[in-house]
């Protein structure tokens, strides 16, 4: 299946209120090729300490509001952007790109996140950085991605804690495949494909979702969800009207 159809029927989930949405056999099997034969035979792949994720994840991650050197903000659930549809980078290799992404970085780093997808900050586009170390003077692990695809999943699937910038204050378990194969545009426009294991794979897939207007909250089971649900009325409440469900 075309991830054109792969990425309808996210959608289509998410529009039929189909809570988990990727965890169901029939959305996760169907849509993407399972990785077989282990990833020792893929091309490239990168292994980063989970223990200093989940310390970022669980503890470190806030909203800063007005950073240094940025207009951008994190825009929090329900704010409507988030649930957007996003548009292709189509301008690569200009200025406002690499402004745009150089900002984001600063956005991230400022929140203690170790990624940030663009509709996060008000920009619906299929961008997203992250840097699996948290750390900004690691500046050689920063990834950047333009128009990114996941082409084939791994069988095996993994539960650990996620937080997300735009859920300021609690974390839920999430489950996410082990590893995944991607494609996507670097910032000169080139196509690359790569294989993501573990925890590189997991925050991935977790700014994956936000560029197919998917939260982390869709993919929680029906008991994480109602743990969180209290957290979710408190930040619709903060909000105000005319926010996404
Ligand atoms: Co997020």
């Amino acid at each position: 299946m075309s991830m054109l159809s792969f990425r309808a029927l996210l959608l289509l989930c998410v529009a039929s209120g189909i809570n988990g949405l990727v965890l169901t056999t029939s959305c996760e099997r169907s849509t993407v090729p399972t990785i077989t034969g282990g990833v020792g035979e893929l091309l490239r792949v990168h292994r980063w300490s989970r223990r200093c994720g989940r310390l970022l994840m669980d503890s470190d991650e806030r909203n800063p509001g007005r950073v240094v050197g940025t207009d951008l903000r994190i825009l929090e659930y329900p704010d409507p952007r988030l649930r957007a549809s996003n548009t292709d980078v189509t301008s690569f290799k200009d200025y406002k790109l690499k402004k745009l992404v150089k900002e984001m970085f600063k956005v991230m780093y400022a929140s203690g996140g170790v990624g940030l997808a663009a509709p996060q900050v008000g920009i619906n586009q299929r961008l997203m950085v992250f840097n699996p170390t948290g750390d900004s003077t690691e500046a050689s692990s920063e990834v950047v991605l333009c128009n990114p695809e996941i082409t084939e999943v791994s069988e095996p699937t993994e539960v650990e804690v996620e937080g997300c910038l735009s859920f300021p204050g609690f974390t839920a378990d999430v489950r996410r495949h082990s590893a995944i194969k991607v494609r996507y545009q670097n910032m000169k426009g080139k196509w690359l494909e790569e294989t993501l294991v573990d925890w590189e794979a997991r925050i991935f897939q977790h700014e994956y979702d936000h560029l197919t207007s998917t939260l982390y909250i869709d993919r929680l089971d029906a008991s994480e969800r109602a743990r969180v649900q209290e957290n979710l009325v408190e930040l619709t409440d903060k909000f105000g009207p005319g926010g996404a469900p």
